[in-house]
């Protein structure tokens, strides 16, 4: 029996992640570690829950005794570690928590690995580590672009990064490290920009864009995200560095106009407000040398936002659940201004 440890699986990817494995591969015990933040859900999870290889752990992953008591239990074959604070905005208003959770908590996971033996840690990090590209279609983020972090989030994550580099160099831990580009799909928290689009869009609110809208992103559907991840815990070479992304760049503008148009709403509830703080201009990956490894996305972004657009369409209750709680009370402090 293969144990899969998944931190953060009650989040967004991490939670679409517990899911596919699930499916994929029947005979694999996973086990979803998660601290239930405002980012975590476990409704997302209720037709899998009683299934016989599927475990929930409530732990933070900064709780070095709660970590190494799991880790002695379980004996961990895999981890896949998804579970952070992830977004920009929040990290731009409480820095401190994004060192504590990303940095602490990963440091806090390597060692338990070291101690306890596992057969591949697998690092889920992101492009932003990078920094930003200039608005040139010719330039893409490679493994070997240099870590250029611009916001608090993208500074702890690639603070994580080098700690889980160090630990393969030092230690000789089975690391890989992915770097994905920005995800969309199912169960994508309504804070960041498709999401809050889409279920604004539905009831008829205005959509914010910072600065003049075009700044780009390059966007990959979840599931697609999901499979890249399955290959490098499968096949990756350990110590080395995956780049995750499908060539979907769309300035934000593009992206909130395609959601509008499919909504058959107006183009009048696009509302400019006052830009971000050091807003990293564009991100887009190169990802050639993932695809040598096998992988190919499934989706295009117009299949995708569709396939996306519609799951919110479908599945109101868990968005409006969620932007009832104490998201009412950020919206309102983030965007007040
Ligand atoms: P998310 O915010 O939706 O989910 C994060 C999950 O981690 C939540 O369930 C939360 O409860 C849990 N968590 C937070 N602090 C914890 C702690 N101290 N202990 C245990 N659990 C804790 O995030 P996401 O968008 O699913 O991102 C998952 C990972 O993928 C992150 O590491 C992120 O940096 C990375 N990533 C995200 C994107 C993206 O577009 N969302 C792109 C590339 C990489
Ligand atoms: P986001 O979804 O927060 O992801 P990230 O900052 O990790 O890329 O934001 C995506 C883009 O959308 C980014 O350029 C910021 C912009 N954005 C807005 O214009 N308005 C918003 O309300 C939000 C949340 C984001």
């Amino acid at each position: 029996m293969v144990n899969i440890l998944v931190t953060g699986g009650a989040g967004f990817i991490g939670g679409n992640f517990v899911q596919y494995m699930l499916k994929k591969y029947p005979s694999y015990n996973i086990y979803n570690m998660d601290y239930l933040t405002y980012a975590g859900d476990l409704t997302k999870h209720e037709a899998i829950e009683n299934m016989e290889n599927y475990f929930f752990l409530k732990v933070d992953i900064s709780n070095r005794d709660g970590i190494n008591t799991i880790f002695k239990e379980y004996k961990f074959d895999f981890v896949v570690h998804f579970a952070a604070e992830s977004h920009v905005d929040r990290s731009i208003t409480d820095p401190g928590i994004f060192v504590q959770t990303n940095v602490v908590g990963t440091q806090v996971l390597l060692d338990a690995a070291k101690q306890f033996g596992i057969t591949k840690f697998v690092h889920v990090s992101t492009d932003e580590v990078y920094g930003d590209l200039e608005f040139d279609p010719t330039t893409f983020f490679t493994e070997d672009t240099p870590l250029q972090p611009n916001s608090p989030y993208s500074a702890s994550k690639a603070s994580s990064d080098l700690l889980v580099r160090a630990y393969h160099e030092t230690f000789d831990l089975p690391v890989n490290i992915t770097r994905c580009s920005n995800n969309y799909g199912p169960y994508h928290f309504p804070e960041k920009l498709i999401p809050l689009t889409i279920s604004r869009v539905l009831n008829d609110q205005t959509v914010p864009i910072y600065g003049d809208g075009r700044n780009i992103r390059d966007w990959l559907h979840v599931i697609d995200h999901c499979s890249a991840i399955d290959l490098v815990m499968h096949k990756g070479i350990n110590g080395e560095v995956y780049n995750i992304g499908g060539h979907n760049e769309r300035t934000n503008l593009e992206v909130v106009k395609t959601i509008i148009k499919t909504l058959g709403k107006s183009e009048e509830l696009i509302e400019y407000v006052t830009d971000r703080l050091g807003h990293d201009k564009r991100y887009a990956i190169n990802p050639t040398k993932l695809e040598q490894l096998g992988w190919n996305p499934t989706y295009t972004f117009e299949t995708g936002i569709a396939q996306t657009i519609q799951w919110y369409v479908d599945n109101k209750k868990w968005w409006e659940q969620i932007i009832s709680g104490e998201y009412k009370n950020y919206f309102e402090k983030q965007y007040t201004n």
